[in-house]
Parts: structure tokens; sequence; C-alpha cells
């Protein structure tokens, strides 16, 4: 099994994560998460979304966020943008990456953002124009590439289709989204290999959601295939609002340890990490979901007390 020497990690809690949270999330809590993950190394620290207020509520202060946060100079913060009228919001918050997002699935599509999948690409199609124009780099998720909320399977060709059209307009970076973690390996397999056939491996991502427990072992399947892009969700925070059921991504501590553990190189430090998921968890009042995260804590926790008492 050959793997990758170093693998990008996408860190998409504070836009896919709290995107799905049912109360919105204070702003000065999503500056100090983004802040707390930019200290732990990750390189790309998705900030927000410019979608309308009326569909997603909780990232509308999204422009605030990017206003108060620390950027790092080697770091970027992307956005969603759904359309051009996002993307002049994005334009004016001085963002320099965003993420269009369309789908696999025609009803999937209209649900999230209510067009079909010919029309988003259309409008995609604007806004990568517009973002070259201002320089500003796009990166393209394709959702349902597993499976879809109310058409079910979704063939690798129809992913591979929307990819090609992605690619072709600029976008540097393709993101395949397992919207509802219903991926399994051999699956995700026979996904790469498809799309891998219209556009390069290497600008593939690999965005797993793990509602059904199975996005790490979907994770080692495709990194040999030459996936060495991850996204991943700081104590696995997260969903899709249009896809009822959906819980959040691979956890980045978990995918961290996983990659620690392979002698694969992230430049991400698990204990600023830790500090980052905790801090989080405590401000939404609840428990990682990250096995990893929950066990390093108990024995930090553990070695803490231990100590006090010696
Ligand atoms: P629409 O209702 O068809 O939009 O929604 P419209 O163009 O007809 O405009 C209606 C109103 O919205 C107008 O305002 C517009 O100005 C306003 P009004 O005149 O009624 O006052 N509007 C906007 N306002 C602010 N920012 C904008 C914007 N656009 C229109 N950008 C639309 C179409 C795309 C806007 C809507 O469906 C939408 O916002 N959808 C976003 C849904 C979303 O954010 N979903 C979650 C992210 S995707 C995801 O999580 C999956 C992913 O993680 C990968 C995976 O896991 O698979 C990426
Ligand atoms: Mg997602």
């Amino acid at each position: 099994m050959t793997l990758p020497a170093r693998v990008k990690l996408v860190e998409v809690g504070p836009r896919d994560g709290l995107q799905n949270e049912p109360q919105s999330v204070p702003t000065h809590v999503k500056i100090e998460l983004i802040d707390r993950l930019t200290a732990a190394g990750l390189p790309v620290i998705e900030a927000g979304s410019f979608v309308s207020p009326k569909w997603v509520p909780q990232l509308q202060d999204t422009a605030e966020v990017l206003a108060g946060i620390q950027r790092r100079a080697d770091v970027r913060y992307p956005v969603l943008v759904p359309n051009m009228k996002g993307f002049e919001r994005a334009l004016a918050a001085g963002v320099e990456e965003i993420a269009v997002f369309g789908a696999a699935s025609e009803t999937f599509s209209h649900k999230n953002i209510n067009c079909n999948i010919d029309e988003s690409l259309e409008r995609f199609d604007d806004v990568c124009d517009a973002a070259r124009d201002n320089n500003i780099a796009v990166r393209g998720y394709i959702s349902c590439v597993l499976g879809c909320p109310y058409e079910g399977d979704i063939a690798p060709a129809a992913v591979a289709r929307v990819a090609e059209r992605l690619r072709g307009m600029g976008c540097y970076e393709i993101s395949l989204g397992d919207t509802i973690g219903v991926g399994t390996p051999l699956k995700a397999q026979a996904l790469i290999e498809n799309v891998a056939d219209r556009v390069p491996v290497e600008v593939l991502a690999a965005h797993f959601h793990d509602t059904y427990g199975q996005a790490l072992a979907n994770l080692i399947t495709v990194l040999p295939l030459g996936i060495a892009t991850i996204d991943c969700s700081v104590s696995g925070l997260g969903g899709c609002p249009y896809a009822n059921g959906a819980t959040g991504n691979a956890a980045t501590e978990d995918v961290l340890f996983l990659l620690n553990g392979l002698g694969i190189d992230t430049g991400v430090d698990m204990d600023v990490l830790l500090d980052a998921s905790r801090f989080i968890s405590a401000a939404l009042k609840r428990t990682p979901v990250s096995k990893v995260a929950r066990a390093l804590l108990k024995s930090r926790n553990e070695s803490r007390s231990g100590e006090s008492q010696s």
C-alpha cells in the first residue's frame, strides 16, 4: 500500500459544523474557535458561508467572523458562495478563497440551493469568472457522491460529470462530499477510480461525513489511490441542514490520530487541536463526538489529577 507522505487537512468545523447547530453560536465563540484551529496548525479553515440568511441563519455573521479572526499569512480561510450575490458579499469581506457547492443528485440540488444541477453550474461559471478577475481561488464541492437522502444510490459517472465541469471552469480543487455518510470502502474506491478518469486525482479531496461510522474506513481506502486532501471537522461537529439525519464529518482529531499512526505528516499539533475541541464542546455544552478527543482528554485529566495528588 503506497500512502502519501503528507496530507492536507481542510478544517470545515466552523462552517459545516456550526451551520447545523439548532441555535446560532455567538460570533466571538466562532472567532475564538478559528483562532484556536489556526494555532493548531490547520492549513485551511473554512470560516463560514455567504448564503441566504433565510436558508442558513446560523452563519449570517460570517463577515464579522472574518473581520475578527487573527489571520496567519500561510493559512487559508475560504467561505461557501452559492451565487453572484454571495460572491459580492465575500469580495466585500476581503476573502482570498471561496467554495462553490453543487451536487450529483438533482433532488438534493433543489433542496439545498433551489435549482437543478445544470443551472447551478451556470451560476458557478459566473462566480468562477468573477473570482478569476479578482484573483480569488475557487474550490468546488460535489454533494451526495456516495448516496442521496432523496434519490438513494448515485452513479459515479454522475459525480465525474460534475467534477469535470467544475474543473473546467477553474476550480483548483474538487471536494467529494459523502453528505450523509452512507459510503463504504468499495463504493468509495469505485468513486475515486471513476472520477480520476476525468480529472487528475491530485485535485480531489475527500469530504466524508461519519453518519454510519464509515468515514475512517473510507479514508484509509482512498489514501493509496492518491487522495491527499481530507476535509474534517473539529470534534466531529456538523451535518447539512438540507440532508436530514446527516451528522458531522470525520472528526479532525480522529483523522489526525489515524494519519499520525500511519506516519503521514500534516503539520497539525494534536494537543492544541484538543484544546480547540474542548473549547467548542464546552461552548455547545456537549462532549466531543470524536472518540480520539474523548480518550485523549480523559487521559489528560487523569494524568493532571494524578500530578495534583502526588
Ligand atoms: P433562492 O431563494 O432561490 O434565491 O435561494 P433567490 O436568488 O431567489 O433570492 C431570494 C432572496 O435571497 C433574495 O432576497 C436574495 O437577495 C437573497 P429578498 O429579495 O427575498 O429579500 N439571496 C441572498 N442573500 C444573501 N446571500 C446570498 C443570497 N442569494 C440570494 N448569497 C440560494 C437560493 C442559493 C440563495 C439558497 O438556496 C441558499 O442560500 N442555499 C444555501 C444552503 C446551504 O448553505 N446549505 C449548506 C451548505 S452545503 C453543504 O453543507 C454540503 C457540503 O458540506 C458538502 C457535503 O457535505 O456534501 C458543502
Ligand atoms: Mg459537508
